[in-house]
């Protein structure tokens, strides 16, 4: 009787926000004692398909989440959900190979937790990538596109609740998709041969795919691409002050634009279609993006 109530790991809106930095750093040490010496600058979220670029990793080390303290485990096909450490053109580096959505059901500050570890291991810059539908006339399948802003459409934030330590309350969004790494992605691009467009990414919550009059909406509204992940980890790194860029992979035309029904597997062919160009791309984009990063926290 009368036991205090204890809400277990992982619940809920993801209990107190100082567990939330004490968590982080302890699956940061955990992380530490499973590759003693890792001291990642640069993370990468790979998103739907795109995972292969963890592939690339020098001296790679791999734990699943399952293994690592409070990862929410990612359920869809196509994510395999591994934390890779290494080096991606010799730049120390972590991947996160597969993302928690938040149409699985994931509490937006569970999905986000990750991120806080990859702060807490030290990482400097972000990359984030995703697979989404193309909205603007003039892209298509099979296009990357530098993410310039994005509109925030889930109806979730992952800092609503009591401020977490060290995350400013309002957090400013006005340079959150950082211009200059934005830059480094183009530059990188012309290096390697790529076409890479830019535009706006819509988030929303999904999981069904969106209506037709929602992609007209989406179009007015001035989206030129829509998905259903990146905005909130996006929003976390940028709370711990992690200077982000990012990728999104349109995999199909968003509904309404061509008559064809829309499909996951379509998602995923497409991404396989150009992962060697995105891989390329990313490769050539986080050995620039690091360097710039260095010389401006070196200034
Ligand atoms: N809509 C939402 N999410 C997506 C899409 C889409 O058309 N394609 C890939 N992810």
């Amino acid at each position: 009787m009368n036991q205090p109530l204890e809400r277990p790991v992982g619940s809920g809106t993801g209990g107190s926000s100082s567990d939330l930095t004490a968590r982080a750093e302890q699956a940061a040490r955990f992380v530490l004692e499973r590759v003693p010496g890792t001291s990642p600058r640069i993370g990468l979220v790979l998103g739907s398909g795109l995972g292969g670029l963890a592939d690339r990793f020098e001296a790679a080390e791999a734990i699943p989440y399952s293994e690592l303290p409070g990862f929410p485990e990612p359920a869809v096909v196509g994510h395999a959900g591994v934390l890779v450490l290494g080096t991606l053109a010799g730049v120390p580096a972590v991947a996160m190979r597969g993302r928690a959505h938040l149409y699985e059901g994931h509490p937006v500050r569970e999905a986000t937790f990750p991120i806080r570890v990859l702060a807490a291991l030290g990482i400097q810059g972000l990359f984030l990538s995703n697979a989404a539908g193309a909205i603007n006339p003039e892209f298509r399948p099979g296009d990357l596109m530098a993410i310039r802003d994005h509109i925030n459409l889930m109806g979730r934030n992952p800092l609503v609740g009591s401020v977490v330590p060290g995350d400013p309350r309002f957090p400013d969004l006005s340079a959150a998709w950082d211009p200059e790494l934005r830059q480094v992605l183009h530059e990188a691009s012309r290096s390697t041969g790529a076409t890479l467009r830019e535009g706006v990414y819509a988030a929303v919550l999904g999981p069904s795919f969106e209506t037709p009059a929602e992609i007209r909406m989406l179009e007015r509204l001035g989206a030129d691409a829509v998905g259903m992940s990146t905005v909130p980890e996006l929003i976390t790194a940028r709370a711990r002050g992690v200077r982000c860029f990012g990728v999104s992979c349109l995999t199909n035309y968003a509904a309404g634009i061509s008559s064809q029904p829309l499909d996951h597997q379509e998602v995923i062919e497409t991404t396989e279609r150009v992962a060697d160009q995105f891989q390329d791309l990313v490769t050539a984009a986080v050995a620039a993006a690091d360097r710039r990063i260095t010389a401006a926290s070196s200034d």
